[in-house]
């Protein structure tokens, strides 16, 4: 018996990785329950092993360690070689062939007030990552693809030691160069695993402690610390509180650098080049990287614009979250990585940030739509924030000459610098378009009518555009961003 309970120990103990098993976890209510997870990562500190488990049907950001009896080896599945899953995508689905410059008729327009069933969902946003948009290293001048390889050895002072300009590379006794591999490589090969599994155990910035969800390539050496600090205006890491203390009495900046473009009450906006805050967007990206699940860019930030989002206080212009943007985009985007950090979530940030991002589409005079693929959170904030959009604009039409009034998608999108494509994904959604005697008719019903003036009644939370000063740059006739 007990040999062969050996032998089935070694036997785990060689093959456990990419193994599956039940493992034992809370649900929501604080009850047991045994989903089935993959074993990711195995690690021996004194006195015991520990497992890295992602559960199979579960987002990745509940990942976890765990120790040796939550787990069920008894159902231990061993792995198939199997191709790794896709990126989950949630993207509506087939574009649909037809509506885009019929005439639609909208059916119950106008105010209404009936009383009836519970509301449409508008499930009220959480955080928005949006995104990909995996660049080339740049270094220099050379652009080219990043090759597979592992991070770069540095000495490592034993204290903070050195000056302190603005940038990341001025040894704080941390390696200026985040790591070259993780999720700048675009293909899941040797560091799958790697990067898989969350590196940053806890991150503190400003009052706030954050808990990151995925992978960020950090330097290696930074990975094993229980709390990595970051100065909460310039974004620069450092290993102790000691450093940060000792940074924050040289480092001046209250707010992100770039341009404060909007202000309005608390809140502010700051556009930052890429290019020339190059430190700033970079330390953007890899602490944006901790909550977004998506490969992201961290090197080449030249092509890009960030507009961070903040909260002014006594102490400065603290971050909420930001979006990123390409200076000139083929497709229509308008937005390219997209966050709320955690602290500030599900408190309406998210939906303001992707309504600014169509306001500087308007300045702009075009249509925009967010980079793809969005990520579980990002659809459902954009869901919410176009159904919210088109439903204003439809329920303000007056019907004409006791008519039905009419609005093409072209019009809803000229309005909004909401994408056509995403006006139509929109109104399929909320299940509006019915075909009637060769034309189509929107019809609103009580239900989301209601459902939609109850969620605006929540939406204390908005962009003002008188309160925007932005003038578009016409990024195509520079030589050089
Ligand atoms: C950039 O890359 C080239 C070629 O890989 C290398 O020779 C050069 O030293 C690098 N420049 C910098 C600034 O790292
Ligand atoms: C940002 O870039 C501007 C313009 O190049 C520069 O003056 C400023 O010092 C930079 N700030 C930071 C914090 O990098
Ligand atoms: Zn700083």
């Amino acid at each position: 018996m007990c040999i062969l309970l050996r032998i089935i120990t070694a036997l785990l103990e060689i093959e456990t990785q990419g193994c599956r098993l039940p493992v034992l976890r809370k649900n929501q209510e604080n009850e047991d329950e045994w989903p089935l997870a993959e074993i990711l990562s195995v690690k021996e500190i004194p006195g015991r092993k520990l497992y890295y488990v992602h559960y199979i049907d579960f987002n990745k950001r509940l990942d976890e360690w765990v120790t040796p009896d939550r787990l069920d080896m008894k159902k231990l599945q061993f792995p198939k070689k199997e191709a790794k899953t896709p990126t989950k995508n949630g993207l509506p689905g087939s574009r649909p062939s037809s509506p885009e410059s019929e005439v639609v008729r909208v059916a119950g327009a106008g105010p209404q007030h009936t009383p009836s069933r519970p509301p449409q969902p508008q499930a009220q946003q959480k955080s928005i990552p949006t995104k990909t948009s995996l660049p080339d290293f740049q270094n220099g001048t050379a652009r080219r693809p990043m090759p597979n390889q592992p991070g770069r050895k540095r000495k490592q002072p034993p204290n903070c030691g050195g000056t302190d300009e603005d940038s990341q590379d001025s040894s704080d006794g941390i390696p200026s160069t985040p790591r070259m591999t993780g999720s700048l490589v675009s293909d899941r090969s040797h560091d799958d695993i790697v990067t898989r599994m969350k590196n940053i155990d806890c991150i503190e910035l400003g009052r706030h402690r954050l808990k990151p969800w995925y992978f960020s390539p950090y330097p290696q050496e930074l990975t094993t610390l229980p709390i990595l600090y970051l100065c909460e205006f310039c974004l620069k890491y450092l290993k102790s509180l000691k450093c940060l203390q000792r940074h924050l009495t040289k480092c001046n900046l209250r707010h992100p650098p770039g341009n404060e473009i909007y202000r309005k009450g608390t809140i502010s906006f700051f556009e930052i080049d890429g290019r020339k805050n190059k430190t700033y967007s970079q330390n953007l990206c890899l602490l944006a990287k901790c909550f977004l699940d998506h490969k992201t860019l961290y090197y080449d930030t030249d092509p890009f614009l960030f507009y961070v989002m903040t909260e002014y206080d006594a102490k400065g212009f603290h971050i909420v979250g930001y979006f990123s943007k390409e200076k000139e985009s083929t497709e229509d985007y308008n937005v390219a990585c997209i966050l709320t950090l955690p602290p500030y979530q599900r408190r309406g940030y998210g939906k303001l940030l992707i309504e600014f991002s169509y306001e500087l589409s308007k300045v702009e005079g075009k249509t925009g739509t967010p980079e793809k693929p969005l990520s579980d959170l990002g659809l459902l904030s954009y869901r919410s924030y176009w159904s919210q959009t088109i439903l204003e604009i439809l329920m303000d039409l007056k019907p004409d000459n006791g008519e039905r009034p009419q609005i093409t998608i072209n019009d809803i999108s000229e309005i909004t610098s909401v994408k056509k494509e995403d006006v139509i994904s929109t109104l399929q959604y909320l299940n509006l378009i019915n075909y009637y005697k060769g034309q189509y008719i929107l019809t609103l019903s009580e239900d989301i009518v209601e459902g939609h003036e109850r969620a605006m009644q929540k939406r204390h939370l908005r962009i003002d555009s008188k309160c925007l000063h932005f003038t578009p740059k016409d990024w195509s006739k520079r030589g050089k961003w």
